[in-house]
């Protein structure tokens, strides 16, 4: 891994103060259980496959909680649905599921594809060489790992760290939609190719998406009930190790990530 060629990485302190701080709340409420899952059948818009056997999910969370109700929430999420998860075949092979880790009110969350060998032992997402290359990215906006979310398409390793196929991801979204409904994030960072393409309900090449402004939920999607954000496509830092000609067109993306967020780049 050439890792001192990627984005220049000054020390945080973090301006951009992009986690939100705790306000309060009595009564977490969540909206009551109907279609929100379902694939939408209005004409022209693409149908959003999730598996029925999905129906046992809680309700989309509806409204903004506090640090500690979102934390308490995503724990509910993993604890209760994912961490016992038998939804789609990759959980023959897992050693166990990878829900996601950072702040559970971020600003700002990375979405990568799935889980690789180092995250599949550690139960943490981007732990392994491309992890501490988005580390690393994330140090250069400024930010440390706890201040942002970081998560994944798929909860589970796909064996040999193959693409997650379009049914694993189909199954395994749903905990994403959710997490991020209870996140609330103003800004997502989709990683490569995969992530893009879901979170956009799109077939486009990830060369074409990267780098542009996105709104999420893309109108494929629209059915889901999260608060609309901004997303930014980006290359996968696993590419970036094998391509790192390519680090400056990511530099060139997180960098408008934060002038959205406002945060300062460093002198
Ligand atoms: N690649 C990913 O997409 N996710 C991880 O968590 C690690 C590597
Ligand atoms: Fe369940 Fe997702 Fe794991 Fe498949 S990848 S078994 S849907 S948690």
């Amino acid at each position: 891994m050439a890792a001192d060629d990627g984005p220049a990485a000054p020390a945080p302190p973090s301006k951009g103060a992009p986690a939100r701080p705790d306000t309060p709340r009595s009564a977490v409420k969540t909206r009551p259980p109907t279609a929100v899952d379902r694939p939408t059948t209005t004409a022209g818009a693409p149908t959003l496959p999730i598996a029925p056997d999905h129906r046992g999910l809680p309700p989309f969370c509806t409204e903004s909680l506090s640090a500690d109700e979102a934390r308490a929430e995503l724990a509910r999420l993993d604890t209760t649905h994912v961490k016992g998860c038998e939804h789609c075949e990759l959980c023959a092979k897992r050693t166990q599921t990878v829900f996601g880790v950072g702040h559970p009110r971020a600003e700002l969350v990375f979405v990568g594809e799935g889980p690789g060998a180092d995250e599949d032992r550690q139960g943490e997402p981007f732990v392994g060489m491309a992890g501490q290359l988005l580390t690393r990215m994330i140090a250069a906006m400024t930010l440390t790992r706890e201040q942002v979310y970081i998560c994944n398409v798929v909860k589970c390793r796909p064996p040999g760290n193959r693409t997650p196929q379009e049914t694993e991801m189909e199954a395994c979204s749903p905990y994403l939609w959710r997490q991020l409904a209870i996140i609330r994030p103003k800004a997502i960072v989709a990683l490569g190719r995969p992530a893009s393409q879901t979170l956009l309900a799109s077939k486009a090449p990830i060369g074409k998406l990267r780098g542009n402004w996105y709104d999420f939920p893309p109108p494929g999607l629209s059915h889901l009930e999260i608060p609309p954000c901004r997303l930014m496509p980006t290359f996968h830092p696993a590419y970036l190790l094998r391509s790192p000609g390519e680090k400056r067109k990511v530099w060139e993306d997180l960098q408008q990530v934060m002038s959205f967020l406002g945060i300062e780049l460093p002198s």
